[in-house]
């Protein structure tokens, strides 16, 4: 086992730092094109598309936090109406869904046994149903009409970390791929935002050896409260989620994301010195100055404030107390960015607290019954 770890302490630690590779082998060629942008033709043909109205997304756990990330993708990218829901609420609503609709499927594992049963039930529905795994012959490749495969390699860590990079890929490129089909999306957003996912594995690859040190000693700070609440908005509001998913699985701290302007509906009543916060407070963000109000209302109830900050950002650090830094990049991408320190702020604390982050307590790496 120490060998295939590769000389590092955990697989968790060991899928987090080959998340650069993930992205790379994810984008792959698919991004070149001559004249028409097609990287998904063979697996998702164009007539299909083109008769799509929405989506609705399915997906558990961290692959749902993927899906909401990729609602914002489809609407900002393809001007698709889109919703996301829980597979094991899906399967027992009466959704909505017919032959007009594409149900997404996201599962690493291709076998979660909600998400099988959602995918049936969106069929039985009448709906097209498409697969985005990370195994090759998985049930729910075998079952859905059309199938993308990820590109992350195989995952051993309980939590999920490269693979939900590599779903996040997926989405980007499925988004720009469907804009395309409809025409829904100008070529100057086109050619940027492949634009900005070509510059990411080099920019994480830099990230690694240059924040680690930081993100263990906060990770240290954090470790030693017992309930957290992570903030973002927009698009990093499910990285949100995320983070603090991550945060309870491993080190097994209470932690709750939020959308930061909602905190002012209830969770504010937690805040004291006891209860401190995670912001994701990067400078692209269209509501940063937002998110630095609700800083600030954490700080005057005296929550020690940790935050994701752009490099170069001179006002958001002022506010807090302790930084992450991550690259500044558009807006658009930074979840890609954002995640990574949130995983790795959970991963130190898990190890901080002699908590193994490989195989945390009463977890399944792929949850295969109801
Ligand atoms: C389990 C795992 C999570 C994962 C979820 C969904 O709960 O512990 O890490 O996100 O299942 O798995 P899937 O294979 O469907 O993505």
């Amino acid at each position: 086992e120490d060998a295939e770890k590769g000389g590092f302490d955990h697989f968790m630690l060991k899928e987090i730092s080959e998340q650069p590779l993930v992205v790379q082998e994810t984008i792959g060629q698919r991004v070149f094109f001559e004249n028409e942008f097609e990287p998904y033709k063979e697996e998702l043909p164009k007539d299909i598309v083109r008769g799509i109205s929405r989506i609705c997304f399915v997906a558990c756990g961290t692959s749902y936090h993927a899906a909401l990330i990729g609602k914002f993708l489809m609407e900002y990218l393809a001007d698709m109406p889109c919703e996301v829901d829980y597979s094991s609420e899906f399967r027992y609503r009466n959704a909505a869904v017919n032959n007009s609709v594409l149900t997404i499927a996201i599962s690493q594992s291709g076998e979660t046994a909600d998400t099988l049963a959602a995918m049936r039930e969106a069929k039985k529905r009448g709906s097209y149903v498409l697969a985005i795994t990370n195994r090759l012959g998985s049930t729910a490749n075998r079952e859905a009409d059309f199938s993308i495969l990820t590109r992350a390699g195989l995952e051993i860590g309980v939590a999920a970390t490269k693979t939900f990079t590599s779903q996040l890929v997926t989405l980007y490129i499925l988004a720009l791929y469907m804009g395309s089909c409809k025409r829904s999306i100008s070529k100057k957003i086109l050619d940027e935002t492949l634009s900005y996912l070509l510059e990411v594995p080099k920019r994480l690859e830099e990230y690694f050896p240059k924040f680690l040190n930081d993100i263990e000693k906060s990770a240290k700070i954090y470790s030693g409260y017992k309930n957290m609440i992570f903030m973002g908005r927009g698009i990093n509001y499910p990285v949100a989620l995320e983070g603090a998913l991550k945060l309870k699985e491993i080190s097994y701290i209470h932690a709750e994301g939020y959308p930061a302007g909602e905190m002012k509906h209830g969770p504010i009543a937690l805040l004291d010195p006891t209860t401190p916060v995670l912001a994701i407070a990067t400078r692209s963000a269209v509501t940063y100055e937002k998110v630095l109000s609700n800083i600030e209302e954490a700080k005057s109830r005296r929550s020690r404030v940790v935050a994701l900050i752009s490099e170069g950002d001179k006002d958001a650090v002022n506010l807090v107390n302790d930084i992450l830094y991550v690259p500044d990049v558009p807006e658009i991408v930074s979840p890609i960015y954002n995640v990574v320190p949130l995983q790795l702020f959970a991963y130190y604390a898990a190890v901080w607290l002699s908590r193994d982050p490989d195989k945390p307590r009463n977890l399944a790496k792929s949850v295969t019954v109801e």
